[in-house]
């Protein structure tokens, strides 16, 4: 990957998983200059002794941000992972408004998919009005609206295994699972490469069921594994039983409620568009994992 387009770029979050990722890929690309900003600049120590100009910056603290964001060209705004309802967006806009008062050319965000009204979710809102307010600062954005992540099988599929049983409550609906390291790089690709105005769907290769996830988790670890559909307010109880705060269950039940309701049943080749190589499917990065999911008898 290489870019057309003239740097600093800056990338937020960089000390999270999905932020440290781009960073590397960023860097790989041999693009620059290259800023970053988180909450923890002592984390990224490392970056900073590659040349890497390291701020600090908390999207709860806007008077932070005309700092952080100054002298940048083209920003990654990852999104936050706050749980409280309405901070997200409220972060989001803060962070937004900032880079758009640095005179930024283009500003790249990690989105959700429909994050509509429509969308069972509970901090789809979060996402939606972040979009709005990307729009309303008239800077030049993408908009990559993320897909449920690959990569959150990794914490439910070993109790699968274990049990014999998948639990969701996302009856027969299907999601164009993503994993996390294609939507590195395709925010990787937006950031050194795109232009004007576009909202992207960032998604795996095919839509996949819960049943079908049994399926592969059966035949990847060799042992019987069956998707059992339970009603929300029942996987809510279950996992508040399990010692999962209330607020948390209530999120994680209301993704499933999305799945059920299709607002996740969405592909497209965006990833192959903006980085030039297929994603992964879901079996593949299954298989890839397979150690990690059912570690070998011993
Ligand atoms: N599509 C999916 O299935 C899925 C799953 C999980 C999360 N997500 C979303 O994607 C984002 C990135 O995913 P991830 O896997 O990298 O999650 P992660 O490792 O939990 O990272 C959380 C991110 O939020 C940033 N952050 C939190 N509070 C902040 C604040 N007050 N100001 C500025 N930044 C703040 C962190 O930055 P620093 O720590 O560097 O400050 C970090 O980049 C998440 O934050 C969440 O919005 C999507």
């Amino acid at each position: 990957m290489t870019s057309s387009l003239q740097g600093p770029f800056l990338i937020t979050g960089a000390s999270g998983h999905l932020g440290r990722r781009v960073v590397d890929l960023v860097l790989d690309a041999q693009a620059g200059p290259l800023i970053v900003t988180t909450r923890h600049p002592d984390k990224l120590a490392d970056l900073a002794a590659r040349g890497v100009e390291v701020r600090a910056a908390d999207f709860t603290k806007p008077e932070t941000l005309a700092s952080a964001f100054a002298g940048a060209h083209r920003v990654l705004i990852v999104s936050t992972d706050d749980l409280t309802p309405g901070q997200r967006f409220a972060s989001h806009k803060a962070a937004i408004e900032a880079a758009a008062a640095a005179g930024v050319r283009h500003i790249v965000y990690t989105s959700l998919t429909n994050p509509g009204a429509d969308s069972p979710i509970s901090f789809a809102g979060d996402h939606a009005g972040t979009e709005a307010a990307l729009v309303a600062c008239g800077v030049p954005h993408s908009i990559l609206r993320n897909n449920l992540y690959t990569d959150l099988f990794l914490m439910t599929a070993p109790q699968a295994i274990a049990s014999g049983t998948l639990y969701a409550a996302a009856g027969n609906g299907r999601v164009g699972y993503v994993t996390r390291e294609d939507c590195a790089r395709a925010a990787a690709a937006a950031l050194l490469t795109a232009e004007g105005s576009r909202t992207f769907d960032i998604t795996g290769p095919g839509l996949v069921a819960q049943a079908d996830v049994a399926r592969m988790l059966a035949e990847i670890s060799g042992r019987p594994v069956t998707y059992v559909p339970l009603a929300p307010a029942d996987l809510r109880q279950g996992m508040v039983q399990q010692g999962l705060p209330a607020e948390l269950a209530a999120l994680l039940v209301s993704i499933d409620e999305a799945i059920a309701k299709g607002t996740l049943a969405v592909v497209s080749s965006a990833v192959e568009d903006l980085t030039g190589r297929a994603p992964t499917s879901v079996r593949a990065f299954l298989e890839a994992h397979a150690g990690t999911l059912a570690p070998p008898a011993s």
